[in-house]
């Protein structure tokens, strides 16, 4: 008789299998949420970071620390992974040390604020308050403790004004805390190196980092990384190496990143399975990638409220008419569209200052100012990138339409567009 833990898998394949072959072996650890417990390449990276935010463990603050790199090269895995780690172990020994991870991506900052005093409980109240409000609350519960602090994306935060970037005031505040005689310390990770320049000397002299860079990684790396994961993943016969091997090198080729490569094998696998494939091809992988590609853009789009919609939406119609489109044209269409939606519009101030910054930090629009000629002012203009003109104008014109379809269906009485009060 097979032994228990065979007998066991064996029931697991019957019940996953379900009449459809699958590919997976751990489909989850394709999926955007997973750290895998090692990180490959990253010896270095990993020895820096440690040796930096141990230090509570001897009684000395931990110094700031600004990593930089670009997209997919295991910055969030490495901090999440290590965080968590250090957070058992204080708990282990009893010490007083805490590390914060927090992911400010698309978040203003009442909303980082709010998310801080949430993770310390018990908290009443945290919605409607002040960012001194919740800076005190955040004051008063770090006394005597170690706290690090982990800002994720902090170069994907919401900035509603254009003068000072919220990250500015973050960054000075959690670095200030010494200066209350809090051993506090932040670690800031970004894409985009050159954000620290932009940092007031002020904050840049009470922040003074320490700084990492991960590397993007070659072509072999990445093939080795994805390797790695197909091991875990998925069944030994459903793949050939050689695959994985041409696929990695497309994406390094093509300058994509891991998370995409994972996504489109997830989806691969997944389509296999319903087409009762048992092998993944390089031309299955490739087939996906555009589906993936399209899906992320269509699931972010479709999540918007009105106001955006119908502003990404107006962008989208005036360029494919007129090559790109002018602010001051954008609004107009926009208020125009927005009426069918049963939304009043919102000032063109609140449009263009804090609606269009946040179409740009998630990379939908790129916005350039245009001189008029001598002495004529200038002109702003809103663009998509070409690639995903026609994409994008679809996804909202669709959305809009359905919303709009659902508001005669239900006929709810008018919106007054409400500020929110950030
Ligand atoms: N060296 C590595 N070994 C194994 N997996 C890795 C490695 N580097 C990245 N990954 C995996 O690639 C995916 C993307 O990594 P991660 O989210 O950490 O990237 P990131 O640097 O934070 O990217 P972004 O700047 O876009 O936030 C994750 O699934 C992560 O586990
Ligand atoms: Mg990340």
């Amino acid at each position: 008789m097979a032994s228990n833990e065979s007998y066991e898998s064996t029931i697991d394949e019957y019940i996953n299998t379900d009449n459809t072959y699958t590919v997976f072996k751990n489909a989850n650890v394709f999926s955007n949420e997973f750290v895998p417990d090692r990180l490959l390449f990253r010896d270095d990276e990993s020895q820096f970071v440690l040796s930096n935010l141990t230090k509570p463990f001897h009684r000395i603050k931990a110094q700031n620390m600004f990593i930089y790199g670009p997209p997919g090269t295991g910055k969030t895995a490495m901090l999440i992974k290590t965080s968590s780690a250090l957070n058992r172990k204080a708990k282990e020994k009893g010490q007083k040390i805490r590390y914060n991870y927090i992911n400010v991506k698309y978040q203003t900052l009442p909303q980082v604020m709010r998310d801080i005093v949430k993770q310390y409980k018990p908290f009443e109240k945290p919605r409607g308050l002040g960012f001194d409000d919740y800076k005190t609350i955040i004051e008063s519960r770090l006394k005597d403790n170690y706290t690090g602090f982990i800002f994720d994306d902090l170069d994907k935060m919401i900035s509603k004004y254009p003068y000072v970037h919220p990250m500015d005031i973050l960054i000075n505040t959690f670095s200030r805390l010494a200066e209350l005689d809090i051993k506090a310390f932040i670690c800031v990770l970004v894409n985009d190196a050159t954000i620290e320049e932009r940092l007031k000397p002020s904050t840049r002299s009470a922040y003074a980092p320490q700084y990492l860079n991960f590397r993007a990684y070659n072509s072999r790396e990445l093939c080795a990384i994805l390797k790695d994961r197909c091991i875990e993943g998925l069944k030994k016969d459903t793949y050939n190496e050689q695959t994985i091997n041409d696929f990695g090198a497309f994406l390094y080729k093509s300058h994509r990143d891991l998370r995409t490569g994972f996504n489109v094998i997830l989806e691969t696998g997944h389509q296999a399975g319903m087409a009762n494939k048992t092998k993944i091809t390089h031309s299955d992988l490739k087939k996906s990638l555009k589906k993936v590609e399209q899906n992320t853009l269509a699931e972010l789009i479709t999540k918007f409220d009105g106001t955006i919609l119908t502003f990404l939406y107006a962008i989208a119609s005036i360029q494919r008419k007129y090559k790109e489109a002018e602010s001051k044209a954008a609004y107009d269409f926009y208020c125009k569209e927005i009426t069918k939606l049963n939304i009043d519009p919102c000032a063109d101030t609140h449009l263009l200052r804090s609606i269009r910054p946040q179409l740009e930090v998630m990379g939908l629009i790129i916005h350039s100012i245009k001189g008029r000629g001598k002495n004529k002012g200038v002109i702003g203009t809103l663009y998509i990138k070409e690639k995903e003109l026609d994409y994008i104008y679809d996804i909202c014109k669709n959305e809009l339409q359905k919303r709009v379809r659902k508001l005669e269906r239900t006929k709810e009485p008018k919106k007054h567009y409400k500020q929110k009060n950030f």
